[in-house]
Formats: structure tokens, sequence, C-alpha cells
């Protein structure tokens, strides 16, 4: 009985251990169910070995910090806080999840009409999107990816990125919600294709679930993501959330010298926040932002009397979290993160 006990806590100890965080998606098919359009092998050692790669390096590197928990597309969506590291691996794991999502060895052919409307209203037809996202391959010097994106302002649009960024990265001018993601990396095509990345990028459209398109661009308007994207074109909002993100953040690994030095400037911020202009798109009572940014207001400049009063570091934070929550009423987002990360999780 001792025994069993012993090889019980073990168990626990080495299955405590060995938790991750970030784990590798399943496909749902063979990897040669592919075939023809991307072989076997190809398939096999780009999902265990590049993405399960990508997977252990973002694990490790956020093994330990206040961070290591946080929602794939939190980390994303606030990617100018994190090293270069988090960057591309974060990136990599987000990229190839959705692009593992939207490829079917026999896919739906047809768009849902919501989807049709969209690429009619900014490409025409469905083959004029093809051209455009396989001339944006095609232009991609080096490694990187292609994309579908719904816009804050509902409108889809191609673009491109190096490496391992995505649009929903903060660091990103075009800003937007993956729909359809196209790996342009050699590592995707180059045993089959060699350099003749056109061939692929020919055959890759016939493994793409419009189904899965169509369910990714209806489900990206109700995501809070879209939403908060729709903050980004107010600069007054955005001024304001670097000097938080600033504050709140460097007070998360102790250093509470933003946090003391810092409020007044955030107080005035606070108070051109709330006279701003409020974006046409986020004007409806049913936002509420007038009552928020006034709470906002108020919780800055009781911040600062608590900083001018010499308070302890235990209740500046405990006021600096709660302007942080309120703060977040504005932009939608932390919370509403895992419903959208856990989309992309064992699928
Ligand atoms: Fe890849």
């Amino acid at each position: 009985m001792k025994k069993l006990i012993l090889l019980l806590v073990f168990i626990t100890i080495s299955i405590c251990y060995t938790a991750q965080i970030h784990v590798l998606p399943k496909l749902g098919y063979e990897y040669a169910a592919y075939e023809p359009f991307i072989d076997s092998h190809t398939m096999k050692i780009h999902h265990l070995k590049h993405h399960q790669g990508y997977i252990n390096k973002l694990n490790k590197a956020l093994k330990g910090t206040k961070k290591e928990k946080e929602p794939l597309s939190s980390i994303l969506m606030n990617i100018s806080l994190y090293n270069t590291t988090v960057r591309n691996n974060a990136g990599g794991h987000y990229n190839h999840s959705l692009f593992w999502r939207i490829l079917k060895p026999k896919p739906n052919k047809q768009p849902s009409e919501d989807l049709m409307r969209g690429i009619g209203k900014s490409f025409e037809s469905i083959n004029k999107l093809k051209e455009e996202m396989n001339l944006e391959a095609a232009k991609r010097f080096g490694s990187g990816w292609v994309w579908l994106i719904l816009q804050s302002n509902g409108e889809l649009k191609v673009t491109s990125t190096a490496n391992q960024d995505n649009p929903l990265m903060d660091l990103i001018k075009d800003r937007g919600i993956p729909i359809i993601a196209i790996d342009v990396w050699e590592h995707a095509y180059y045993l089959k294709y060699q350099n003749k990345r056109n061939d692929y990028l020919g055959a890759i459209w016939n493994l793409i679930d419009w189904g899965v398109v169509s369910d990714n661009y209806i489900k990206a308007f109700s995501s809070p993501i879209f939403q908060e994207l729709k903050t980004h074109n107010w600069p007054e909002l955005n001024v304001f959330r670097n000097d938080l993100s600033h504050i709140y953040y460097s007070a998360e690994i102790e250093n509470y010298a933003p946090l003391k030095t810092m409020t007044k400037e955030l107080m005035l911020k606070s108070i051109y926040l709330k006279n701003s202009e409020i974006p046409k798109d986020l004007r409806s009572d049913e936002y509420g932002y007038h009552v928020i940014l006034n709470k906002i207001e108020k919780q800055c400049i009781e911040l600062h009397d608590l900083v001018l009063e010499n308070s302890s570091n235990k209740t500046l934070l405990k006021k600096l979290n709660t302007m942080h929550e309120t703060f977040h009423q504005v932009q939608g987002v932390c919370k509403h993160y895992d419903e959208h990360y856990h989309e992309f999780k064992n699928k």
C-alpha cells in the first residue's frame, strides 16, 4: 500500500512537472491523406518537428514567468511586450494551428453566402482572391506567411508577414483577424516542390476547406479581438494604453518606479482620453464608453493621490489593478481571449 501511494505521488509530481501549457493540436487525418498536394513526409516533419519545436520553445521561454498561462491570442495582441523568442515561437504556434485547421484532404469547396458577399466586395471573385494571395506569396522574400484577414472596418484584405509574425501582433502594420493562413516557408513545400513556390501555391488551394474558412469569417465578427482592433484607430486610447502597460507590466516584475513617477502623466492622459472623439464604430450606447472613460479618469486621479500620500506598494497595486480591470472594459480583452484560444486547442 505504501509503495502504491509513493508511486501515485511520483506520477502526480511527474505529470505536474511535465505539463505543458501550449500543446500540439491534432490534425485529425493521416499525414498521407494530404497527398498528392502535400507529401506525407513533409506533413509529418512540418507537424511533429517544426510545429512541435515552436511549442517547446514557447513553453520554455514562458516557463516560470507571470505570463506562463497567458492565452496565446493575448500574447500575440501584446507581442511588443515580449522578447524575440516569444514573438517567433508564439507566432509559429498560432500560425500553424490555423493552417492545419483550414487544410482538409476532402475539403468543402463552397464558401458560405456571407463569405461570398465579403469576397465579392473586396476582390470581386474567389479566383481574384486566390490570384492576389498567390501573388503576395510569390512576392514574399524569404520565409513568411500570406493571410486573408478581417480588418476592424469589417472588410477583407490580403496581407503578408515575414518569419512567424502574424496580423494579430501589435507590431504589424496591417492588422486583422486571420481567416486564411498560407505557410510560405520552404519547409512547407521544399521536399516535393523544391524551389517552385508557385507550384506549391497552385496545389495548396486543393486542400483549403471553405467551410472552415467561412466559419472563421463569421466568428471573427463576434470575436472580442475584432472589438479590440477597432480601438487601435483611437490615438488617445493608444497613448493611454502605452503608459498604462508600461506601469502595469513593470509593477508585475516588482519594478515600482514607473508606478511612483508616472501617475500624474497617466492622469492627464486619462483626461485627454475622456475628452477625445470616440471612433465612429464604437459610439453606440451599448458599449457605454462615456461611463467607462469617466471611471478611468476618476481612478487615475485616485491612484495619483495615493502616490502623493506615499501609500504602500500594496495599496498602490490594489488601485492599479482596479483601474487596469476598468481599462479592459474598453479593450474587451483578456478574459475573452480564452474563448478564441481554445478554438485552436486539440483541433
Ligand atoms: Fe511551417
